[in-house]
């Protein structure tokens, strides 16, 4: 059976610089290399899901630019249907990647754009799509409240719904309430919780603090170890999906999500969905990119078998 999946977020044009170092104010550097392609957390992980199989929506703006070119020409390339406004007295989205040379590790500045001006009343334009959905997902690119607003129309209408806490921030009181899985990487938990999580023990007490806040389930990205699933009943170590070298993790939280939220729209048990969204990230950390690095379904599918 294919799911549907309703995603609310945003799409940046990735602008990646690497290079052996960020400069310092005032100074200029020579980059190695440059590359420009589709990203936004949001949008991965829409790109990820209707790859992974998803009939997939995305809720979000645009500007009317070169960069909302490149958006247009991603989905429908993915297979994901836009609900998307075009704002011309705005901008698309753009994100600036350091990738350092030696470590490929990476430091981001988003700048949303238009989809900074996404609102409630997107949310309640999309109410059809929204309640007619196996599985609503959001992040926490586009503004807050305007998630928390989104998380409350489809808990309401009886949708299973996940919470991508990226980046990094605060939630408002109660927000985790309307969360049935709430999917937080390392720092991201310790950024809700307040708790270290280094180790898979840590991450275990962490999802049991985001469940005591509210969420139905917690599951914690762990990057080489794997993912931690807890849902009150069950605690689960997912290990980690070896696809081959890896090349780029930046995206590998949006392919996990993506791939899991697919698997959930279409029945799977949420452990069984959460191995696929492990696969899925392990194949796409193989291959350079966010959303041009997302695996096809069959592709997941013969990893898992092994
Ligand atoms: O999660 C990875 C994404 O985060 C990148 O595509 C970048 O655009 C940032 O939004
Ligand atoms: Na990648």
């Amino acid at each position: 059976m294919m799911g549907k999946v309703v995603n609310l977020g945003v799409f940046v044009a990735d602008t990646a610089y690497r290079a052996p170092r960020q400069p310092k104010m005032g100074e200029t550097i020579l980059g190695r290399s440059f590359v420009l392609g589709p990203g936004g957390k949001g949008s991965n992980q829409s790109v990820a899901s209707a790859m992974a199989g998803a009939e997939t929506h995305f809720i979000s703006r645009l500007g009317a630019d070169a960069f909302a070119d490149i958006a247009m020409a991603t989905w429908k390339k993915a297979g994901v249907h836009p609900a998307v406004t075009q704002d011309p007295k705005s901008y698309t989205g753009a994100a600036y990647i350091f990738i350092e040379d030696a470590t490929g590790n990476n430091a981001i500045i988003i700048s949303p754009g238009a989809a900074a001006d996404i609102s409630n009343a997107d949310i309640d334009a999309n109410r059809a799509l929204i309640e007619g959905a196996q599985v609503f997902i959001t992040q926490l690119e586009q503004p807050i409240p305007v998630a928390l607003h989104a998380l409350q129309m489809a808990k309401a209408a009886g949708v299973t719904t996940i919470l991508n806490p990226a980046p990094a921030a605060s939630l408002p009181e109660g927000m985790l309430a309307f969360c049935d899985y709430v999917t937080p990487n390392e720092s991201e938990a310790e950024a809700l919780t307040g708790l270290p999580v280094t180790s898979v023990a840590e991450a275990e007490t962490a999802a049991r603090r985001l469940r005591e806040m509210g969420a139905g389930a917690a599951i914690i990205t762990l990057g080489d170890k794997g993912a931690l699933f807890h849902d009150g009943a069950r605690t689960v170590h997912i290990p980690p999906f070896k696809a081959g070298p890896v090349v780029e993790t930046t995206g590998a939280g949006d392919a996990f999500n993506g791939g899991f939220a697919a698997a959930l729209a279409e029945g799977q048990d949420p452990v069984e969905a959460c191995r696929f969204g492990s696969a899925t990230a392990g194949i796409s950390v193989t291959r350079p990119g966010t959303a041009p690095s997302m695996p096809a379904r069959a592709e997941t599918l013969a990893l898992l078998k092994g």
